[in-house]
């Protein structure tokens, strides 16, 4: 059979390089149909409200309000240097690539990194699943290997594992059946794979050591996939409503599935939040009521055939009509319990959300930000109800079953004839404002004048256009940074906006046909709950060489990575902000990728190109480690615009594989990263040297060797642990303690500050013998007193052949081996007087801060 009906793809009405097969597969043609959001509610107020705001603004605080939106940090971040390479001292340091012309299939990282592939669709997670096979796949191996088209992504490291363990969560959105199947493929198996090839997989991870890539663990007892059977329970005030009763789910409190999955966020307790977005083309609807058509519901073909395996796809039977009000909420799943019953929210309203992000507000309440991916709809904010309480999970757990819920409108500063919509700057010099979060349901009651609760939240679309907030140019992602506090939304483009019939330009929103997109910055006034916000654009996308419409904070325009169509959004450890691209084939010719973009400082608005994705493929699910100086991004459908027999990505397998498979990829520093020449990935050790250098404790010679067989000299040993220390401020000592240890000599400070610590003795002459090289006894006695002396016993028996209880330094020696931080020899000696090797320094310092967590404790 003809797997996607040519008539499905609709090539004629594709523009430009986007790929018809998205449009066909992901958002159901939206292009190609009505702007779901008709709505005139809103366009004039806007002007008319903006002119209001102008005075408000020019009545005295003018000044106040731009300068929050420009400039405001509320998290103490202002006025930090930017760093020269790295921005704000990051480690993650590299030279932005070129941008990579759409034809070329290839990943492509910065010189001194590579890529790993970490799983693919198709692979197994446990061990009774069958191998992935093109041509004998089936939806019951489907249900037990990874899912296709991974999107949001997170990863979480499993406590005490050493940073080796991880937990790592991704939803599948969606299938590209034509590169998937032979031709060959029935109806029947074609339906049961796409089921079970979309949903959430939660798989742990495994990795040797932090410098190493990571793999999944088969029959791990984490993993865990979510299928269209998964039974899900609905939260919050439209629990048993009316309007999510069917024949399948009477009740109205469960459903089963998550359709259309796209972004997501990590919460502050380790749960998972999912948007379910285009989940309308799954459904067969009459499409003629006002909530059919505001959603984009309607008379599908449904060429995925899954109602004939379950007949709630097709919403025209009776009974089930509102199987459609199951899908379009945020999802919570918790993947510490593989056991958990995942939630959809309805507190946090029924839209095409993009993704959730939670941050805890300044009262504790915590705030979810998410967009309505759609063109010309709308942001939202989710305020809880209760209080967030650090360490109690449970509680923290329902946090967003019960809130207040505000749709944004924004207001420019600059007159509405300045924003002509090329892009053009206004006179002011910004595209920037005011903000307001608009009520739609504030403490249990609705703010929408005759809609229930349960209306607003189940047809949270509708309600929203009576209050008349902005039409956005599609919200996709929305961070609040944890660093600065701000909110970034990405809009990632709207080529209709002023087009005939459609809303205008305005300041939030200021090109016509805005085919790459833009990245508004939002300043909540005072506290994060706060009904009113400042707001600036960081960002108007696309290549400044052929288009004079683009911004970048400021930061001049030559200099910068070409950038399109941002998606999704992610900081690193330092509050730069990453950008991940959905459409820049379409927008500029480049393929997709994944950007950095300095924030804070002179550099704010530098764009940097870190990856770039293979053909046809969108970056998604990015996650930064800068501290590990790695990052991972989700690959969802490379190639496709192929088809089965004729593929035109070859992504990940490149190496004698037949198609292409969406993979989440690691990125990584190159052997010839390696901070120093004589220390190479895979030798003894190599983990532990390379953290010391990262965390500036060891810092090697100046030819660039490390030297790691090379004894550690006392003064070298102080000056470790005086650095590991954090390298805290010493008082000059009234008379030096030490004949041999003079002022001006090297590591003075640290001997001095071991010294006053009780950490370093010196010997009964006087002398402290610096240079001296250290013994394997004397270092665990260093390190015993640096982690404060802990009470401990004399031990009864030998911890180590060669050391009896009764020898210097046995206790120590008894304490460091408890503590897992020395193993000793394999056998089963200690060795203590042996000179102590700089690697095994660093291994010793690396277990006791890194996989033990002993901090210094003054003596
Ligand atoms: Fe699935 Fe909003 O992109
Ligand atoms: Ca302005
Ligand atoms: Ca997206």
């Amino acid at each position: 059979m003809a797997l996607i009906d040519l008539p499905l793809l609709m090539k004629d009405h594709v523009r430009g390089k986007r790929s018809a097969v998205t449009c066909a597969l992901k958002c159901g043609n939206a292009c190609t149909k009505e702007t779901c959001n008709s709505s005139h509610n809103d366009y004039f107020r806007d002007v008319v409200s903006g002119v209001l705001s102008r005075r408000l603004l020019l009545g005295g605080t003018a000044a106040g309000a731009l300068a929050i939106g420009v400039a405001g940090t509320t998290g103490g971040l202002g006025g930090m240097a930017p760093a020269a390479a790295a921005p704000k001292g990051s480690k993650l340091d590299f030279e932005a690539i070129a941008p990579v012309d759409y034809t070329q299939d290839s990943f492509v990282v910065p010189e001194g990194f590579s890529w790993h592939p970490v799983i693919s669709w198709g692979a197994k997670l446990w061990s009774d699943a069958p191998d992935f096979d093109w041509n004998a796949q089936s939806g019951e191996a489907q249900a037990r290997q990874f899912g296709y088209n991974n999107d949001y992504t997170e990863i979480q490291e499993i406590p005490n594992s050493s940073g080796k363990r991880a937990l790592m969560f991704v939803n599948h959105e969606y299938t590209n059946e034509n590169i998937m199947f032979p031709d060959s493929t029935d109806a029947k198996t074609l339906a049961e794979v796409t089921l079970a090839a979309h949903g959430l997989t939660v798989v742990e991870l495994k990795r040797d050591s932090r410098t190493a890539p990571y793999a999944p663990v088969v029959d791990s007892e984490y993993n865990r996939r979510f299928l269209s059977d998964t039974e899900y329970d609905f939260t919050g005030p439209a629990v048993g409503s009316d309007l999510l009763k069917t024949s399948q789910f009477p009740k109205g409190r469960h459903t089963e599935g998550t359709f259309g999955n796209c972004s997501g966020g990590l919460t502050p307790w380790g749960t998972l939040l999912s948007g379910e977005e285009n989940f309308n083309g799954y459904f067969r609807t009459a499409g003629t009521s006002a909530e059919d058509k505001r959603y984009g519901l309607g008379e599908n073909d449904l060429a995925r055939g899954w109602q004939e395996i379950d007949p709630r796809f097709d919403a025209t039977t009776e009974g089930l009509e509102n199987s459609v009000n199951h899908f379009g909420w945020i999802v919570e799943v918790d993947p510490w319990d593989p056991s958990s019953t995942p939630r959809k929210h309805t507190s946090l309203g029924r839209f095409k959300h993009e993704g959730a992000n939670v941050i805890v507000a300044e009262n504790g309440k915590v705030v979810a930000y998410s967009g309505d991916d759609e063109r010309f709809d709308y942001l939202y904010k989710f305020v809880s109800e209760g209080y967030y309480e650090e360490g109690n999970k449970k509680h923290n757990m329902t946090l967003l079953e019960s809130g207040d819920l505000y749709v944004a409108k924004f207001s420019g500063n600059s007159p509405a004839s300045e924003i002509d919509g090329t892009g053009d700057l206004p006179s002011d010099g910004a595209f920037d404002g005011s903000g307001e979060w608009l009520p739609l349901v504030v403490a249990g009651e609705s703010k929408v004048e005759g809609m229930s609760v349960e209306e607003v939240l189940v047809h949270t679309r509708l309600a929203a256009d009576k209050v008349g907030p902005t039409k956005m140019d599609r919200c996709e992602d929305v961070e609040p940074s944890l660093s600065s506090r701000r909110v970034y939304v990405a809009c990632t483009n709207n080529s209709n906006r002023g087009t005939d019939g459609k809303a205008g330009p305005d300041e939030a929103n200021p090109r016509t046909e805005n085919r790459d997109g833009h990245v508004v910055e939002i300043d909540e006034k005072g506290d994060q709950t706060s009904t009113t916000f400042a707001w600036n654009l960081l960002l108007v996308c696309g290549d400044p060489e052929t288009d004079q419409g683009t911004y970048f904070g400021g930061y001049p325009a030559e200099k910068v990575s070409p950038i399109s169509c941002p998606d999704n959004l992610a900081f690193d450890s330092v509050g730069n902000l990453w950008i991940s691209t959905d459409g820049a084939p379409d927008g500029i010719g480049y393929n997709d990728g994944l950007f950095r973009v300095t924030l804070e400082g002179d550099e704010r608005g530098r764009v940097e190109q870190f990856a770039s994705m293979p053909a046809q493929a969108e970056t998604c699910g990015p996650i930064v480690r800068d501290k590990d100086r790695t990052a991972f991004v989700s690959v969802q459908h490379p190639g496709e615009d192929g088809t089965f027999d004729e593929p035109t990505s070859m992504f990940p397998e490149y190496d004698g594989g037949t198609g292409p498979k969406p993979t989440v990829v690691q990125i990584l520093p190159t052997t010839s990263t390696s901070p120093f020449t004589d220390v190479k990935p895979g030798q003894e050790h190599y983990e532990a040297i390379v953290w010391a250098w990262d965390n500036q404790i060891a810092k090697g010679f100046p030819d660039g060797t490390f030297r790691p067989t090379t004894p550690v000299n006392r003064d070298a040993m102080a000056a470790f642990l005086h650095r590991l220390a954090g390298a805290p401020k010493v008082t000059p000592p009234r008379s030096e303690p030490f004949t041999d240890v003079k002022k001006g000599q090297e590591h003075y400070d640290a001997i001095i500050w071991a010294f006053q610590n009780g950490i370093a003795e010196g010997w009964g002459d006087g002398t402290f013998r610096p240079t001296q090289s250290i013994t394997r006894d004397a270092m665990a006695a260093f390190v015993y007193r640096y982690a404060g002396s802990p009470d401990v016993a004399a031990p009864s028996k030998a911890p180590f052949t060669d050391v009896k209880p009764s020898r210097k330094f046995a206790k120590e020696i008894a304490w460091l081996k408890d503590q897992g931080i020395s193993t000793g020899w394999s056998d089963g000696t200690f060795r203590p007087s042996n000179p102590m090797n700089r690697d095994a320094t660093a291994a010793f310092l690396y277990r006791m801060r890194q996989e033990k967590q002993i901090a210094f404790k003054a003596g």
